[in-house]
């Protein structure tokens, strides 16, 4: 699955465009399945229905475990790095992660769980979050993972549009510091989820938690049960290629969240194939991906696509800057670290804390770099580079999406050249296309569209759970027979790519996707808020801040308590992740006529940026452009 040279990368990206199935048949020749597959692929964009290796059999555990026992059982599979450095850290060996998958996927089914049904996992960044991922995966349970750091309301909201009828989560989690209560969250949550009728609860930071009988359990309990039973095997599930593996939830420009849904054989064959390609992972190598498995980049590149290449994989459950900013750097020295995998906020904010907590590290076990999340900008690469690679490491901007599973627009290691900044090129089975305003695809270099993918690739969403539409209106109905990404990237003179950014109401703050829309909701509902605009602006480490337009009277006209009340609402609704970092009161939003807020003139503000607002003649009032202009934080 690896292409060697950068010859052998043009070869076999001209065969996938010109013979797709024949492409992804041999790719899922690497791959163990039950049953092989009728068809390679059917597909329209325009429903949108697409199916890979229709008619074949699998279950993705037996290829993320089992297949690797034989000759591979004594190989770490996760190495775990606590928050706490001074706690012990495990190494769990694909056999002993077998066995301990096996044991949970027992302790699911003693407690309901069923084929098809919906779980949802609320954990801390602990091997046993890996653990209930794949034990829902080996009996066919779909997993919703939901990170740590939403809020009892958003835990809610998806939980119930999932329906899910079990809950898995812990006491507690530690982040640096701070000691976050999760069981106690999950609690508030369930007080509107009458479908959960199961919680396990594992054991972390021992934080008194309530356990409601007949509900909550203990995991270390029912794990003793399954000991006492006697069978510790849990045979596989065999899934259709295309049934649900996951659903998780990611932000749109729309109020609410869509649970983006992945399949088994096609998510598979698309993680395994990218990370082993775009890291050329070699046997024996410990790859370190600094996400949290709440979000898509933890799902694919700490647990499946690593698991699946019998890869050792390296979970922290900790913090980049507790005890202090060098902590990534110790735990590369501490269990040499081959292929280190992050973002370009992470990478931001260490820099910050200037060269002397990287110096005296010994960083030489590092081959490969990573970045992924966000553009990267060219300071920031070049610190990756220079102080973190010491100028010999390929680093791989991946750009990809929770839609698309995997890498899309991605160097391969050692083989593609690199461009500070630049995602550079497809890999082999993207066919990315750049269209304009009208939908017309651009095709000359040196120009800046809007980013589209014009043929399936496995990795890619089926459907947004629940509501097929919004699936079709979201990705398929803005371009004919096009799927759309919601980024701008310019296509340079040597055919690279580089984001530019979202073009919809989409923020990335700190690598994380929030929708302006979902931010403004949650602001409206506090008492005092009359109405509310959100946009995103420059932010020297978050990459984009929060910056919150809004129409209070305010309590009892005092700004400071208002201000600090909408941030608590916020957290509360969405949570802290979507704080907003500047909110200006104003007396009225710029609106045309027909009621529309003019957000690209509170862009243009939030950036600093006033000398041309454009044409304001359409406003219902001007003036309170002059005010807001004024005013502006
Ligand atoms: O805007 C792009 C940005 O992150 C968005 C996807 O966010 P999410 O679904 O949360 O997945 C993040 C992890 C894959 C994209 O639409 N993005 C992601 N990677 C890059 C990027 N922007 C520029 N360069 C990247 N490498």
């Amino acid at each position: 699955m690896q292409v060697k040279s950068f010859e052998e990368y043009q070869q076999a990206w001209r065969k996938s465009v010109e013979q797709p199935e024949q492409f992804w048949e041999e790719i899922a020749g690497n791959f163990q399945w039950r049953k092989k597959w009728d068809k390679v692929l059917e597909w329209n964009f325009k429903e949108p229905k697409v199916e890979w290796f229709k008619g074949a059999k699998l279950n993705i555990t037996e290829n993320c475990l089992d297949r690797h026992l034989e000759k591979n059982g004594d190989v770490p599979a996760i190495i775990w790095e606590p928050n706490d450095p001074t706690e012990d850290h495990r190494v769990l060996t694909y056999r002993q992660l077998h066995d301990k998958v096996c044991q949970f996927a027992n302790v699911l089914k003693n407690n309901g769980a069923k084929r098809g049904d919906r779980i949802c996992i609320y954990m801390p960044m602990v091997p046993e979050l890996a653990i209930a991922v794949l034990a829902c995966a080996r009996i066919g349970a779909i997993h919703s993972v939901v990170f740590g750091g939403f809020s009892a309301q958003s835990i809610a909201d998806r939980i119930k549009d999932a329906d899910c009828n079990i809950i898995v989560t812990a006491d507690g989690s530690y982040r640096g510091t701070k000691e976050v209560p999760l069981k106690s969250t999950i609690d508030d949550a369930l007080v509107q989820c009458p479908s959960v009728k199961r919680v396990i609860v594992l054991t972390r930071s021992h934080t008194p938690v309530s356990m409601i009988k007949g509900r909550d359990v203990w995991w270390e309990d029912e794990v003793k049960k399954v000991e006492t039973q006697g069978n510790p095997e849990c045979p596989v599930e065999e899934m259709d290629a295309e049934d649900m593996l996951f659903i998780l939830y990611t932000s749109g420009s729309t109020g609410k969240p869509k649970g983006v849904v992945h399949t088994c054989g096609g998510y598979m064959v698309y993680t395994g194939y990218t990370f082993s390609n775009a890291f050329q992972y070699q046997p024996g190598e410990v790859y370190f991906c600094t996400a949290d498995i709440g979000w898509i980049t933890g799902h694919s590149y700490i647990v499946y696509g690593p698991l699946s290449q019998g890869a050792t994989t390296l979970m922290f459950e900790g913090i980049p800057t507790w005890p202090n900013a060098g902590r990534f750097w110790d735990i590369v020295e501490k269990y040499k670290v081959n292929i280190l995998y992050t973002a370009p906020t992470a990478i931001r904010s260490l820099m910050s804390f200037g060269d002397e907590v990287v110096a005296g590290k010994d960083l030489s076990s590092l081959t490969k770099l990573g970045s992924v999340g966000e553009p990267i900008n060219e300071e920031a690469w070049h610190w990756f580079d220079e102080k973190i690679g010491h100028g010999k490491c390929p680093i791989v901007d991946t750009w990809w999406q929770t839609e698309t599973g995997g890498f899309m627009i991605s160097p391969i290691a050692g083989v593609t050249p690199t461009k500070p900044g630049y995602a550079t090129l497809p890999l082999p089975g993207v066919q990315p296309i750049l269209v304009d305003e009208n939908g017309k695809e651009i095709e000359d270099n040196g120009v800046s569209g809007n980013l589209c993918i014009k043929f399936p690739w496995p990795g890619m969403l089926r459907t947004t759970y629940g509501d097929h539409e919004r699936c079709r209106q979201t990705y398929f109905a803005t371009y004919e027979n096009l799927y759309f990404t919601g980024d701008g990237c310019l296509r340079d003179e040597d055919g690279y790519y580089r984001i530019t950014g979202r073009v919809d109401d989409v923020l990335n703050v700190s690598g994380h996707r929030i929708g302006t829309a979902e931010v403004e909701n949650a602001i409206n509902m506090h008492s005092t808020v009359v109405e509310s605009a959100v946009v995103g602006y420059p932010h020297d480490i978050k990459g984009q801040g929060v910056y919150a337009f809004v129409v209070s009277p305010g309590k009892h006209g005092d700004e400071e308590i208002t201000r600090k009340d909408i941030i608590m609402t916020v957290s509360r609704i969405i949570g802290p992740i979507a704080k907003p970092d500047k909110i200006q009161f104003v007396s009225g939003l710029p609106k045309t006529r027909s009621g529309k807020i003019m957000r690209r003139i509170l862009r243009k503000i939030a950036e600093g940026d006033t000398s041309n607002l454009g044409d304001t003649s359409t406003l219902l009032d001007p003036a309170v452009v002059d005010e807001i202009k004024a005013g502006a934080l």
